[in-house]
């Protein structure tokens, strides 16, 4: 699969086959873990949890023997640094074979804070099982998918913008379009799909829209959002990742995040 595909087929799964990861999946992806990095050049370390060992569960998700959290320290773009970095992770292991389900909400925070040894200082903001996707959906699977409408997508024409705004972008005839689809499909909390980007030549700025509820003061989940949005740009076009602010006319929902420059042509 290239990672294109990667990409469009990807999904969150919650209903497992209850085998444990096969010794040489779990080391390909354990040297994989080891090569990511992200453009922030915040560390961000992986720690694999046995469910057993730990006594760790989660809502709806049914059939995992693993889980994997990450920690950043709790500075600036941290939330970012880990949304890029989680994601590498995410779509290698769906290349493997091995579905993935972020998971910043629904789950018993300390417990999965104190399995993966988070220190002062340290955010542990996500977790995903790890495992092999069931035959069959769980029901609650299922009704969790419909809840927050996880097959749909908002349009092209809502998330990407030429020059400011107030124009949508010519996707079609746009050289970096399979990358904005791969940022279209990416996944987000509760699927609201936060990102929003405009072109200025060969720069894509990337700005976040904020939905009400969703920063609790010490962190916003969707800046996690917004690094999966980089990572899948990024990934896919190859560019270069700046730190300006572009200062378009904004309403008090966007705030900037971050500039990637696609090679020329
Ligand atoms: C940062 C983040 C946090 C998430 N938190 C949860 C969660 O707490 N529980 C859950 O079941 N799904 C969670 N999700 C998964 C989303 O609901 C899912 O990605 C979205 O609905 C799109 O579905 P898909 O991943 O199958 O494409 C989260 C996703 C992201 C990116």
């Amino acid at each position: 699969m290239n990672t294109m595909e990667v990409i469009r087929t990807r999904r969150s799964v919650r209903t497992f086959d209850g085998r444990a990861l096969t010794m040489e999946d779990l080391g390909k992806l354990a040297d994989y873990i080891e090569s990511i990095s992200n453009p922030y050049r915040i560390p961000v370390e992986f720690v694999f949890l046995d469910t057993e060992e730990y006594g760790l569960s989660t809502p709806v998700i049914k059939g995992e023997k693993m889980y994997i959290a990450a920690k950043a320290p709790a500075v600036k773009h941290a939330e970012e640094a880990y949304g890029y970095a989680f994601e590498k992770m995410v779509l290698y292991a769906w290349s493997l074979g091995i579905g993935t389900t972020w998971i910043g909400g629904t789950m018993k925070r300390e417990l999965f804070e104190k399995a993966a040894y988070t220190a002062e200082g340290e955010h542990m903001f996500c977790i995903s099982p790890l495992g092999y996707p069931a035959a069959k959906m769980g029901l609650r699977e299922a009704a969790m998918r419909k809840g927050v409408r996880a097959d749909k997508r908002k349009p092209a024409k809502d998330l990407f913008f030429e020059s400011d705004f107030s124009t949508p972008l010519d996707v079609e005839n746009s050289p970096v379009k399979d990358a904005l689809e791969a940022v279209r499909l990416a996944p987000s909390a509760v699927n609201k799909q936060p990102w929003r980007i405009v072109r200025d030549g060969r720069k894509y700025h990337f700005y976040l829209k904020h939905d009400k509820g969703y920063a609790d003061g010490a962190w916003d989940i969707q800046k996690i959002d917004m690094g999966i949005a980089l990572c899948h740009f990024m990934t896919m076009t190859e560019g270069t990742f700046l730190l300006e602010d572009p200062l378009y006319p904004l309403d008090s929902e966007l705030e900037y995040i971050a500039t990637v420059e696609i090679p020329e042509e």
